[in-house]
């Protein structure tokens, strides 16, 4: 059956594609008191806190605002004056890291390398080495301009090693790749309320060990950002310090019974592997190249290089897969012609399949049928 195109699905890395019922939980107007809103919210914190094992060790604090805010949050509260952040960047989100720092003016220096491979953590063992000045490593986990996933494990390692304090953007993993706190030790690890958690945008939030929260306390270099603040007002009322974004956070737990349901990170991880698996397998028999190498690659969204054939434009096929109710993204990155299909949010095996016969039908329909099998994977 066709798809109704005022209602697309999204295959996009955020914001993605969320349940009826989740969408549903919106529909009702809470106060900021509310009972059954505290409760939500109460039982959110809970589960996200659970999902890393954090026990009693760790505190799970909403932003209202996007991912950004939450690592903004982490970076402006947990790096103390004096304090100094190994940045990593491999993509856009490692450099938008290395923005939210230039603008708190925190000190931090930057190992870069290129997009379509994770760095080897020597690299950062020369780094943490070579400055001893270098407090924090904050590193992106999934870098979802690419799809590539950043050796996180082996960073964990260093800092538990040579004492830092790690920091974790796991914005697009959260959820759906498993993240132990006890064996990985970071201090703050961040998320969305959308992405993997499959709930609306509007929250970005940070799971912090308490110790370190503790530590930070009266050092954040924002008012609206302050972790510390946000969460000892949550811990004494049950509520957020500014206006709640309650429609959110409604939805964002009905997400969390419904992560739970689904059978939590290890089922999430199953099915979003099994859709990636299905793009990449249709993709590479249309003839699309994949830029990252599959043994690099994340199940939450895969990059392909546009072909190199001259009636093909990308938003002919932006276009197209619109009309036909599937929404595509464009590549993030300067250096190469990419576009990005994404695998997460509340999509089966069975959309994606329905996915490729309409890029099928809308490359068939540019008249771009034979192209450049044979293209090298970009270095
Ligand atoms: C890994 C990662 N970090 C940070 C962000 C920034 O999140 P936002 O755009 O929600 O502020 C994103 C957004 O896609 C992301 O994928």
């Amino acid at each position: 059956m066709p798809r109704n195109p005022a209602q697309p699905l999204l295959l996009t890395p955020g914001p993605v594609s969320v349940s009826r019922t989740t969408r549903e939980a919106m529909m009702v107007d809470r106060p900021a008191g509310d009972v059954e809103f505290q409760e939500d919210l109460a039982f959110a914190r809970r589960y996200l806190v659970s999902l890393i094992g954090g026990g009693e060790s760790y505190t799970a604090i909403p932003l209202p605002g996007s991912a950004t805010y939450a690592n903004e949050g982490v970076i402006a509260s947990l790096v103390p004056p004096g304090g100094k952040v190994l940045l990593h960047s491999n993509g856009v989100y490692g450099d938008r890291l290395v923005e939210i720092c230039a603008h708190l003016q925190v000190a931090h220096s930057v190992v870069r390398t290129p997009p379509f491979t994770p760095p080897s953590a020597a690299l950062f063992e020369q780094a943490i080495r070579a400055d001893p000045g270098i407090t924090h490593v904050m590193l992106v986990h999934c870098e979802t301009s690419t799809g590539v996933l950043n050796p996180l494990e082996e960073v964990a390692d260093l800092c538990r090693t040579h004492s830092k304090g790690l920091l974790v953007d796991a914005v697009a993993s959260y959820g759906a790749i498993p993240l132990d706190a006890k064996r990985l030790g970071f201090q703050a690890i961040t998320l969305s309320s959308n992405k993997c958690m499959q709930g609306v945008p509007g929250v970005g939030w940070a799971v912090v060990q308490k110790q370190a929260l503790e530590n930070a306390k009266g050092q954040c270099r924002s008012l609206a950002l302050d972790l510390w603040d946000h969460n000892q007002h949550m811990e004494r009322t049950g509520g957020f310090r500014f206006t709640p974004p309650t429609h959110v956070v409604a939805a964002f737990a009905q997400a969390c019974r419904e992560h739970a349901a689904e059978g939590g990170v290890e089922a999430r991880l199953a099915r979003y592997s099994r859709n990636w698996k299905r793009l990449i397998d249709g993709m590479r028999q249309m003839g699309f190249v994949a830029v990252v190498p599959d043994n690099f690659a994340s199940p939450i969204v895969a990059t392909f290089r546009e072909p190199n054939h001259p009636d093909f434009s990308f938003q002919a096929l932006f276009q197209g897969m619109k009309r036909r109710g599937f929404v595509i993204f464009p590549g993030r990155l300067a250096l190469a012609n990419t576009f990005r299909i994404g695998c997460m949010g509340d999509v089966t095996e069975e959309d994606i399949g329905e996915a490729l016969q309409a890029l099928s039908d809308t490359m068939a329909e540019m008249g771009v049928t034979q192209f450049g099998r044979d293209e090298a994977v970009l270095a």
